[in-house]
């Protein structure tokens, strides 16, 4: 079969093996035929509503090295800044503001916050009616189960590679093993639960890239956020090649085929590279976008690369743009809250 036809038979089936993977991706010939393959799937399975996420940057204090990322503790030349309780709060306030329907409280493995700090923010946050979703690293399954009871619905926690020589050496002091078991515990205590990678880590192949699709269906993830590599300055890797739009979003289309009930952010990366990005995810597969909550002076500090789109908008005109920009292909803003929805599933 050429790789048309493998796009078309995933369209049906859902299935590719990693050969046929590997042999999609390393085509450029079929970009356009599988992002239109992925963005019909998107709308058979998830309409044309996109779900918007107002996500708060709560602290940029981190106790990981994660070469490629610009908050990783061993850079010392950054401002570090964590918010407290009340200023979380206030920007959730914020988000209802803007009618987003979820919240996403994302930081830097940052101890300060313990198990009953995270737990009373959530309560909190859930009585102003949001879905929430933490993105706040690794944890315990104990902590994992008492932010659940406290109300929160969703994890995102990204392997960021598949290949385990390549995830050990993007990550000095941690543990492949460990990342698995989160995802599992994340799975066990019924989050819906969110991975994904990076594209054009140095050292990454075509096959790990299949792998990693394979992987996020293997677990059945609810989410997927992925987006390219991009060098970081006062990291190990500032000096490396980084990863393309191209390559991220046929990683993204490849994976809408074989998870095509599930969420997608069309990820700000994406926008980063190409200030059209977010836009051609949308129509490459990706049905969520998660526009920034936080304030302006410590957005700049969560700088986990440089050149991080949307810097200069207020959350306000950033709402704003994104609610046309999506009008303006044809979609519209969700009113739901935009939980996974199996096939056959009603409940939103
Ligand atoms: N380029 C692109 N994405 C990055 N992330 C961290 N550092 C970078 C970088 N330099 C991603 C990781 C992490 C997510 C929050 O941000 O995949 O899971």
């Amino acid at each position: 079969m050429n790789n048309k036809d493998l796009i078309e038979k995933a369209q049906t089936s859902h299935n590719l093996s990693k050969e046929e993977l590997i042999s999609i991706l390393n085509d450029e010939s079929v970009n356009d035929f599988l992002f239109s393959a992925a963005d019909k799937t998107r709308e058979k399975y998830v309409g044309n509503a996109v779900h918007l996420r107002g996500l708060i940057e709560f602290s940029n204090i981190c106790k990981c090295s994660c070469k490629y990322c610009g908050i990783q503790k061993d850079n010392h030349l950054i401002k570090r800044y964590r918010l407290d309780i009340e200023e979380i709060i206030s920007l959730a306030r914020e988000a209802k503001l803007y009618g987003y329907k979820t919240v996403v409280l994302q930081s830097g493995e940052d101890a300060f916050f313990t198990k009953e700090k995270m737990c009373s923010i959530i309560s909190e946050i859930k009585k102003m009616d949001f879905a929430v979703t933490l993105s706040i690293g690794e944890k315990t399954y104990e902590e994992y189960k008492a932010y659940k009871d406290a109300g929160a619905d969703r994890y995102l926690l990204r392997i960021e590679t598949t290949d385990r020589n390549l995830y050990r050496a993007m990550h000095p002091g941690m543990s492949f093993e460990n990342r698995i078991r989160c995802l599992k515990d994340l799975k066990t205590l019924g989050y819906e639960t969110g991975t994904g990678c990076l594209v054009g880590l140095p050292g990454q192949t075509t096959e790990s890239l299949a792998e990693d699709i394979l992987f996020f269906k293997e677990i059945d993830a609810d989410m997927i956020g992925l987006g390219p590599f991009i060098p970081c300055e006062n990291t190990p890797l500032e000096r490396d090649k980084g990863g393309t739009l191209i390559a991220a979003l046929k990683v993204m289309a490849l994976t809408r085929l074989l998870l095509p009930d599930i969420n997608i952010p069309a990820t700000t990366a994406m926008e980063t590279l190409n200030p059209n990005g977010r836009i051609s995810a949308l129509q490459s597969g990706a049905n969520v976008v998660m526009p920034n909550v936080t304030d302006n002076e410590h957005k700049k500090l969560y700088s986990i690369y440089p050149g991080k789109a949307g810097l200069g908008n207020s959350p306000e005109e950033y709402k704003n743009t994104i609610t046309s920009k999506i009008e303006s292909i044809g979609r519209v803003v969700s009113t739901g809250y935009g939980f996974r929805r199996r096939e056959g599933d009603s409940s939103d």
